[in-house]
């Protein structure tokens, strides 16, 4: 079954080289949350230093909950997006003062915390806690577009609706977080934007844009 072939694939791909990122030592809740939120405006390279710096000045989340918004600002100073440090800091003290300092398991819980919005949330609970929640980004956008050559307009909120239904299917119930990482990863390394390394792919041969010579027409986005 494809299904099957997809998570096999996927997942053997990804424990033979996923990198050594400095998130990826451990699942606790905290350090995936700041490594997602780094992550969503930024590039890793840039933001590693960032995040180790952060992690030594705030090693705990009660640490970060009881610094100051200066505080919070300044170790956050050339990352940019200021408001996802803003909304971090605010959430985190929410999470001290509602929840006995343990980052929310349930999803409806956790997604009303300010700045967790759909992927945020997926990437926490899969990577953090092991749910079969999906984590849909744009790297994951286009390796879907690709892989069932999905040719809807990726800008709209259909489309990704229709991808996250597509990652639910796929998730499987032993490693849903490797798997998140691993569709991430595939599209950070090989299913790239500009030139796809496909010959390298681990799931060439059930990529649908590859067999009809599509990679480079997919995703497909609408001009504004
Ligand atoms: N981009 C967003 N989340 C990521 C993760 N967990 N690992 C690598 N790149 C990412």
């Amino acid at each position: 079954e494809t299904a099957e072939v997809i998570r096999r694939e996927l997942l053997d791909w990804y424990r033979k080289n996923r990198r050594d990122l400095p998130w990826r030592k451990n699942k606790d809740p905290y350090r995936i949350w700041l490594s997602e939120i780094m992550l969503q405006q930024t590039r890793v390279d840039t933001v590693i230093p960032y995040y180790e710096r952060f992690m030594e000045q705030f090693p705990t989340l009660e640490d970060l909950a009881n610094a100051t918004d200066d505080q919070v600002v300044k170790a956050w100073e050339g990352l940019g997006y200021y408001s996802r440090a803003r909304n971090l800091h605010s959430a985190v003290k929410e999470v001290v003062a509602n929840y006995g300092g343990r980052v929310p398991s349930e999803p409806e819980t956790i997604a009303k915390l300010k700045g967790i919005g759909p992927y945020t949330k997926g990437a926490i609970l899969s990577i953090a806690y092991d749910k079969k929640v999906p984590a849909v980004d744009g790297n994951v956008m286009r390796v879907f577009s690709r892989l069932f050559a999905i040719t809807d307009d990726i800008a709209k909120q259909s489309t990704r609706k229709k991808m996250e239904r597509i990652a639910e299917a796929l998730i499987p119930d032993s490693a849903p977080g490797d798997f998140n990482q691993a569709l991430m990863e595939l599209g950070a390394l090989i299913c790239t934007p500009g030139s796809p390394q496909c010959l390298f792919c681990p799931v060439q041969s059930v990529c649908h844009a590859y067999r009809e010579g599509l990679e480079h027409e997919l995703p497909r986005k609408k001009k504004q």
